[in-house]
């Protein structure tokens, strides 16, 4: 599959995407959509990938929101026949049941904020800018921003947030919860690809489960989600994999997963 707004790249068991359009900040029109869907459909059904890492092309952005120019004629029938943008949301959160990594190189802001946040976790340069701008376009965020931005930095900064659409640097979003590290800039992808190369490393069914768990957080009530963990971790105790894993540590060597 050839891309023209997105680059793909393996690295072992690690698939980089980029976004691609630089001189765009790497606004997500329609097509970088598409194409994303595209990569990360072909990167969960493929067995020899194990965590994806997505980043943008350039210095400067990350993804400066969706793409204005090609929303700003799109009719209010439209927006709605089409359902624009909830395919995508869905597909991230819900078909995607492989780890992924948001690499926030820049501008993550309105659309790009709210991709990043649909990531299992980000870590950002520290040239990383974040934020939800979309009021002063007379809109608001509309792929979830205002639900996870919430759940992530509470209510008292993301209505600041959204309310006055200012950016946050990397290390307020760091404090905030909304970033797991910022690192220098130069050392970004690196430090990406070799934290996804570790989470590559771990039993996949482990890792999918571990992922699930974490969700339900933000889905289930204390209890229920409990409940879910307990359920999961019955699961995993009847893997070849855990007992793989338990083995090597008796026997004091390296596992080695079979994936079961
Ligand atoms: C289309 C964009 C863009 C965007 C930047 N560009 N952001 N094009 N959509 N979201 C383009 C500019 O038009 C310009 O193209 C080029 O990228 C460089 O941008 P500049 O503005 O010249 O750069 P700079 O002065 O450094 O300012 C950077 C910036 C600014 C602060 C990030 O570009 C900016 O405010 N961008 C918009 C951010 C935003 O409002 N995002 C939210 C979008 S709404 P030309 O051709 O002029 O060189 C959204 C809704 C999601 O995301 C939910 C939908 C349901």
């Amino acid at each position: 599959m050839t891309f023209e707004t997105i680059q793909v790249e393996q690295h072992d068991a690690v698939t980089l995407v980029r976004i691609n359009r630089p001189k765009a900040l790497n606004a997500l029109n329609s097509q970088v959509l598409e194409e994303l869907i595209e990569a990360f459909g072909s990167f969960e059904a493929d067995d020899t990938q194990r965590c994806a890492v997505l980043t943008g092309a350039g210095e400067k952005a990350f993804a400066a929101g969706a793409d204005i120019k090609e929303m700003a004629e799109k009719p209010l029938a439209e927006f709605y026949g089409e359902n624009f943008f909830s395919r995508w949301t869905s597909h991230f959160t819900r078909a995607i049941r492989k780890p992924w990594i948001a690499a926030v190189n820049g501008f993550a802001l309105g659309g790009g904020c709210e991709v990043a946040m649909m990531a299992d976790f980000i870590l950002a340069s520290d040239t990383a800018k974040f934020g939800q701008p979309e009021i002063k376009l007379g809109v608001l965020p509309g792929m979830g921003g205002s639900q996870r931005l919430t759940h992530a930095v509470g209510k008292a900064k993301a209505m600041e947030l959204v309310l006055t659409g200012r950016l946050m640097d990397p290390e307020e979003a760091e404090r905030a919860g909304l970033v797991a590290r910022v690192v220098p800039a130069a050392d970004l992808l690196n430090d990406a690809l070799k934290t996804a190369a570790t989470i590559a490393s771990m039993p996949p069914l482990a890792a999918m489960a571990n992922k699930e768990a974490v969700n339900a957080a933000f889905e289930l009530g204390l209890d229920m989600g409990i409940q879910h963990e307990r359920r999961l971790f019955n699961v995993l105790s009847g893997t070849e994999d855990k007992r793989e894993g338990m083995q090597a540590f008796i026997e004091k060597r390296d596992p080695s997963w079979s994936g079961r």
